[in-house]
């Protein structure tokens, strides 16, 4: 555990455990979360960090042990009351409502009346904005959420957090959606925060950024403490070790691939904005793919890759234009169906909107897309459907606390190899990938990389829009960037750096 001198913690955890019908998630938890300080909370996928932070948080009532706050013991009834004592959390998983306008998600809970006691509208989008502009997001504060980016998502529920007065601010991986710029913003406002006195508590697989922005690090592991200590006197290995119990080997490394068949030719796609017809979200790219071959999509938040991909699905046929040759004939892709004929398989950056069926379980939702696979004479047979949920669930080494559980009762990362699953058991020819590893821990990413680069050896073509530059450059024979809506570079692997990759991702409209 880590003394910082006569400094008492703000938030103190004792003995906590916690279990689901009887399978503990976690087990004698101890950790103190000092004030004015960055607490990053590491391990690996389902290792208990989030159930952790819902119990500080009020969303688990139920639990074994003792958190206090400030000396006091505290057993919040609901994440309401938390907020209310100043424990406030931004969860993972996004908790807006798509209906509501940001203003109205910001406000949720918290809406500001005037003195006859009726909501004050006005005031309520000056204050949005106002906050808004401070995370330099350009959107109107009337915008329904629904409409926006999963990025921009993310933005929102930061800013909803951080209106609330908060003594302890818990933030339960931030930046999986955001691209490095917000990152950097987000960054500023934490230290913002941490000078003000603010306990917080940061969630990340992504260990780079602790090292950038936290003070002393927990460790947890199968649900237990596995290590605690400062930033500064840790490694970048020595935390993978605490993490994982052993040293990852196998590390990954991409096969060459001999150059295949054209598979799949993209021309002068476009992309018009349903919002705004004379603007495009997509315009004229054009690219090809060759069976086995990796294309990586880069650019920042916004740019156009995640529609680029929708656009090839056939998600939005009235709104997309252009050319699509799969094998060198012409296709037309009006819809999904056409999309999933032609062979065209995407797994989708936003899981909870786009690729699960939150209460159903891990089989159930494997076979989603793939039914014919798992009946007979027209009548799902629930025994295929467990052998092929069973299959995905060894490839992708996803863990299940139990068989049949929900997918929503799944850890973050768990729940996004489930999507993938899902989609590589239609065994497609082409596979579109939107931020593969998004919420996925250090030793799980290796595996996916894996996964991908074989299915690139056995001749799939993948597309893939990744906003972690390491990422890209580590699997793609080829590289295309975007920047607003346009394509602005194009590299093989051999001449592609990181600072190539951003210098076109920044390239500006003329
Ligand atoms: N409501 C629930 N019912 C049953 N089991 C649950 C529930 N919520 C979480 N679990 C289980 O508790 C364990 C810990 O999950 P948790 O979400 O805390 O992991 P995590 O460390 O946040 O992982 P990730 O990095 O993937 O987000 C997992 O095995 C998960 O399946
Ligand atoms: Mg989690």
């Amino acid at each position: 555990m880590v003394k910082t001198n006569n400094l008492q913690p703000v938030l103190d955890i004792r003995n906590v455990s916690k279990d689901f019908s009887g399978v503990y998630a976690l087990k004698n938890i101890n950790m103190h979360i000092f004030p004015g300080k960055v607490t990053a909370i590491i391990g690996e996928n389902g290792a208990g960090k989030s159930t952790l932070m819902k119990i500080v948080s009020g969303v688990h009532t139920d639990f074994e042990g003792e958190v206090t706050l400030n000396n006091e013991k505290i057993n919040f009834k609901n994440p309401k009351q938390a907020a209310e004592n100043g424990v406030v959390i931004i969860h993972q998983e996004l908790n807006l409502i798509p209906h509501l306008s940001v203003t109205e998600n910001v406000f949720l809970g918290q809406e500001i009346t005037n003195k006859f006691g009726l909501l004050d509208y006005r005031k309520m989008y000056k204050k949005t904005a106002e906050i808004l502009s401070k995370l330099k997001l350009e959107i109107n504060p009337s915008t329904p959420v629904n409409q926006l980016r999963v990025g921009q998502q993310q933005l929102v529920e930061i800013a909803r957090a951080l209106f609330m007065d908060s003594k302890v601010l818990i933030m339960d991986e931030p930046t999986s959606a955001i691209s490095d710029h917000e990152v950097e913003l987000l960054f500023s406002i934490i230290k913002e925060l941490r000078t003000k006195g603010v306990a917080i508590v940061y969630i990340s697989h992504k260990i780079n950024e602790l090292f950038e922005i936290a003070d002393s690090f927990e460790v947890l592991r199968d649900g237990k403490n596995a290590g605690s200590g400062e930033m500064k006197k840790t490694s970048h290995d020595d935390l993978i070790q605490m993490m994982v119990g052993r040293d990852i080997t196998g590390s990954f490394k991409k096969e060459q691939i001999t150059d295949g068949k054209e598979i799949i030719r993209v021309e002068n796609l476009c992309f018009i904005n349903p919002e705004n017809k004379t603007d495009f979200l997509v315009k004229d790219v054009s690219f090809n793919l060759k069976k086995g071959e990796i294309l990586g999509i880069c650019g920042l938040m916004g740019s156009g890759r995640t529609e680029v991909l929708e656009a090839i699905f056939g998600l939005f046929p009235k709104y997309v234009s252009g050319d699509i040759y799969i094998k060198g004939k012409k296709q037309k892709i009006k819809n999904v169906n056409d999309a999933i004929s032609a062979g065209i398989a995407l797994v989708p950056e936003d899981r909870k909107l786009q690729g699960l069926i939150l209460n159903m379980d891990v089989a159930k939702n494997t076979s989603l897309a793939n039914l014919s696979e798992v009946s007979n004479y027209g009548f799902i047979s629930s025994s295929k459907e467990k052998e092929l949920g069973l299959e995905f669930r060894k490839k992708l080494n996803t863990k299940v606390p139990s068989e049949n559980i929900e997918v929503q009762k799944l850890s973050g990362g768990n729940q996004q190899k489930v999507v993938i699953a899902k989609w590589l058991a239609t065994n497609p020819k082409i596979l579109l990938l939107d931020e593969p590893t998004r919420g996925i821990d250090v030793g799980a990413k290796t595996e996916i990389y894996n996964l991908i680069n074989k299915l690139a050896a056995q001749g799939m073509g993948i597309i893939m829009v990744s906003s972690e530059l390491p990422e890209i450059l580590a699997l793609s024979d080829n590289i295309i960037v975007l920047s607003e809506s346009k394509l602005t570079g194009r590299f093989t692997n051999k001449e592609a750096t990181e600072e190539k990759l951003m210098k076109a991702a920044l390239v500006e409209k003329e």
